[in-house]
């Protein structure tokens, strides 16, 4: 039984379309019930729509307040019959709320190793720093921006040639490879959570699969198809 989700965007939707693609694989056993936006005119609108995937626009500043917003945020998604929720590129914070009515069951994609560089431009921030690796993270959603546990990390080498767009490009064309394979353990049901620590379960990771003999490093591995 395929997991029903909704993704949850305010931009373009390059991860939502990479989440897509590998649900019309069979790469994840899940079913997309509903594509919200918190921007009218979001392009991942239009790629939802065009695979039939049902739409909503709920913008912040058509409510009073952050709880309201939240409450109609979480009417859609109960409506629609979601059982998680995957943050693509979605730029506004969920409140309690929300939060509290899918308890590890919500994951996001942050465009830096996190905890550096939380927040709205964390690719930005990072090729700004100056660092010489970055890369992107997929965390369960708690009540902190950028702060629940980490369900897998990839790191890029950040070039003395990179500008802040080309760093995140490399790091981006990453995020749609690990954000599509935290959504299938998710649905598989293979992600336990003790605390702040996230383990695969059936995953027996030598550290051989993970020691970076090529450019990037992945971890927990990704598997065939991602
Ligand atoms: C992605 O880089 C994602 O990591 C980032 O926004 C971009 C959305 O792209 N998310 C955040 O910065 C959240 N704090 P997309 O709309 O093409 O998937």
């Amino acid at each position: 039984m395929p997991l029903p989700i909704a993704v949850l965007i305010s931009g373009s939707g390059s991860n939502l379309q990479a989440i897509i693609d590998r649900i019309e694989s069979g790469a994840i056993e899940a079913k997309i019930v509903l594509v919200a936006s918190s921007a009218p005119g979001a392009f991942g609108l239009t790629r939802a729509a065009g695979r039939g995937i049902p739409t909503r626009t709920i913008a912040p500043e058509h409510f009073c307040s952050r709880d309201e917003y939240d409450q109609a945020l979480l009417d859609a998604v109960t409506a629609a019959g979601a059982r998680a929720i995957v943050l693509a590129g979605f730029m506004r914070i969920l409140g309690p709320r929300f939060v509290r009515a899918f308890p590890q069951r919500i994951l996001n994609i942050h465009p830096a190793l996190l905890p550096s560089f939380a927040g709205t431009h964390g690719a930005r921030d990072a090729a700004a720093y100056g660092v010489k690796i970055s890369g992107c993270t997929v965390h369960f959603v708690d009540e902190e921006m950028d702060h629940g546990p980490v369900v897998v990390q990839a790191a890029v080498p950040a070039l003395d040639a990179d500008t802040a767009e080309t760093l995140a490009a490399r790091v981006l064309a990453l995020e749609h490879r690990i954000y599509p394979q935290a959504v299938a353990w998710l649905a598989a049901g293979r992600l336990c959570v003790n605390g702040r620590k996230v383990t695969l379960a059936g995953a027996d990771t030598p550290l051989a699969a993970v020691e970076p003999g090529a450019a990037y490093l992945v971890n927990p591995p990704l598997e065939q198809g991602f």
